[in-house]
């Protein structure tokens, strides 16, 4: 088995594999290889797993550099999972993050963050600002 490898580094990714990698895997939220692409480029920090050249997993980080943080797209591929490539993916994360306060959502998955020291919020809010998804003009 080949050892898995992580990268902040994504100049070189291949946006298309990355979206059918997800699509296959019921991970897909509906972004364009290049919506993904934008959306790892404006991140404070972003990591991907590789097992080989095959993409196993993904998570990023939006921050301000100060104090607050969102994660979001913690993702590792379902044939790959319970082998600590989300916890490394939230490790190297994590590490970039020094004095934020870090928050996210998670629907069924909240076990896995409590292992890593993530405590559940009394309530969340959001909203889709117009139409989710809308092209930039
Ligand atoms: C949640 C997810 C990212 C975890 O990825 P992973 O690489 O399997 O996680 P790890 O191997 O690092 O898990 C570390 C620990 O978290 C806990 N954990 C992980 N997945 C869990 C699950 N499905 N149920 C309960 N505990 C879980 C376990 O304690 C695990 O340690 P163990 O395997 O020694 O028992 C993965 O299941 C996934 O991609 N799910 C679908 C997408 C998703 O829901 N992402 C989160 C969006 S908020």
């Amino acid at each position: 088995m080949d050892p898995i490898t992580y990268t902040t580094d994504l100049t070189h990714d291949d946006w298309q594999e990355m979206k059918s990698t997800l699509a296959a895997d019921d991970f897909d939220n509906g972004r364009t290889p290049d919506q993904l692409r934008q959306s790892f480029a404006n991140s404070y920090v972003a990591v991907v797993a590789y097992d080989g050249p095959r993409i196993v997993g993904t998570a990023r980080a939006l921050a301000d550099g100060v104090c607050n943080a969102y994660v979001v797209d913690v993702w590792t591929l379902s044939s790959h999972r319970r082998r600590g490539i989300a916890t490394r993916m939230m490790s190297l994360l994590l590490s970039r993050l020094d004095g934020h306060h870090v928050y996210l959502f998670s629907d069924d998955r909240a076990d896995f963050y409590k292992t890593l020291g993530f405590e559940p919020q009394p309530e969340g809010l959001s909203k889709v600002v117009g139409q989710w998804l809308r092209p930039r003009t």
